[in-house]
């Protein structure tokens, strides 16, 4: 039957149990089932144990029955911050700033986002599915069950509408899930050059169109020295949140503006990036239950310094970790790239590391209560590697250790 799916003998599962972030010391919680079983019904897991002792009198009339020996069993990752739907790419880019210039000075005199814009403006929704459906099946293979994705390269009304309604449309026929994030306010747009405050107005009066047509879940911006202000943030923010989206921020990235605090300040689910997150944004964060998502691959691709995750956790925030594919700062939808720059160069633990790309990443996208671990009565996601435990994912670094992807029950990937 469909969703209907046993795999059992697996040298460990790794539950991450749980259904909100984990914060601080508990993100080293995995609640690993040696000699583990998972079974999935109609799509939702309905018993995870030791396979002993859960197949012993179960009967499997009408499930598919896999064998995962000397093989691990995670939850599906989840992708809390991607831009997946863009046009053109910015190869040359990356060269220049291998030469020396900067992301800031290129986005400056006219390149960077406003590149992507006038692309993505171009193209058609039919060829940003089909750019988009690409992507997402390369992250699939990589394990991702569910993926955030941000509009943001249209900047005017109709190319922001038409990134999210390709996002609807690709939930509709890919196995990933796709959480929709309104980031209208990512850029100023030519037409708007020195009149930020009335963009930002422009900005505000496209939400009640994003929210009747359940468009976007999230409301996103750049808050960034040269982009958007704390006060232009916070007043897109309090708008948003009035009308029901939930906030997300791009904040402390590469100036110390007080995205942190400001987060905390409104009850964002996550602040992003936070490379220069001052200590007091960093306390608030932790107290008001912000998630920090931190995005190694772009301070990597950037030659940035990492945001501070080692002091995060050791300060009680939950953090998660995320690609922010996107074809600007980091074309890399890569978890173990990821996963690996995590564990080398913000001192996360592989159990952290996990913790942040399974049950924290499902807190950053708001959805903890269904996804992001396996115990009952969550969806029936969930990748099966090619090595016995979890702890292969930094150490074979940078190479894809993921074996099988299972989508609400069904196997949606394998690897050849
Ligand atoms: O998350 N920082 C701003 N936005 C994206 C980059 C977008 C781009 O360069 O196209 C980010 O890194
Ligand atoms: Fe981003």
């Amino acid at each position: 039957m469909s969703g209907n799916i046993i795999v059992k003998n697996a040298a460990q599962v790794v539950t991450c149990t749980g259904f909100k972030a984990k914060q601080g010391k508990e993100m080293s919680d995995l609640g690993i089932i040696e000699n583990g079983a998972v079974i999935i019904e109609g799509g939702i897991i309905k018993e995870v144990g030791a396979s002993r002792d859960l197949l012993e009198t179960f009967d499997t009339t009408g499930f598919t029955v896999m064998d995962a020996a000397n093989k691990a069993i995670l939850p599906g990752f989840v992708d809390s911050h991607t831009h997946f739907v863009f046009g053109g790419y910015r190869a040359d880019e990356f060269s220049w700033r291998l030469a020396g210039e900067s992301y800031m000075d290129i986005m400056n005199r006219g390149g960077g986002i406003a590149n992507t814009v006038r692309a993505t403006r171009k193209a058609s929704g039919e060829e940003l599915s089909g750019l988009g459906l690409k992507r997402l099946d390369s992250m699939l293979s990589f394990g991702v069950t569910t993926v955030e994705g941000k509009s943001g390269y249209g900047l005017d009304h109709d190319t922001e509408i038409k990134q999210l309604e390709v996002m609807k449309r690709l939930d509709a026929v890919h196995p990933i899930d796709i959480v929709p994030t309104f980031l209208g306010a990512h850029a100023v747009p030519p037409e708007f050059k020195g009149k930020k405050d009335e963009f930002i107005d422009f900005v505000i009066q496209m939400l009640p169109e994003v929210v009747d047509g359940k468009l976007a879940e999230f409301c996103d911006v750049f808050c960034e020295e040269n982009v958007f202000t704390v006060a232009q943030s916070r007043r897109l923010f309090l708008e948003a949140k009035a009308l029901g989206l939930k906030l997300k921020i791009h904040g402390d990235e590469m100036v110390r503006l007080g995205g942190a605090e400001l987060a905390a300040e409104v009850g964002a689910v996550s602040a992003d990036h936070l490379l220069q997150a001052s200590d007091r944004g960093i306390k608030e964060m932790a107290a008001a239950g912000v998630v920090a998502t931190l995005l190694p691959g772009t301070a990597f691709s950037l030659k940035e310094d990492y945001a501070r995750g080692r002091y995060m956790i050791d300060r009680g925030c939950a953090v998660a970790l995320a690609t922010d594919l996107n074809p600007g700062s980091c074309f890399s939808e890569s978890i173990p790239l990821v996963f690996a720059l995590a564990c080398l160069y913000m001192d996360l633990t592989p159990e952290e590391a996990l913790t942040a790309l399974t049950i924290n990443g499902a807190a950053a996208v708001d959805r903890a209560q269904t996804i992001g671990s396996i115990d009952k009565g969550k969806l029936g996601d969930l990748v099966i590697l090619e090595f016995p435990s979890y702890r292969f994912i930094p150490y074979h670094v940078g190479v894809n250790t993921v074996e099988t992807v299972i989508k609400k029950g069904k196997v949606v990937f394998t690897k050849n």
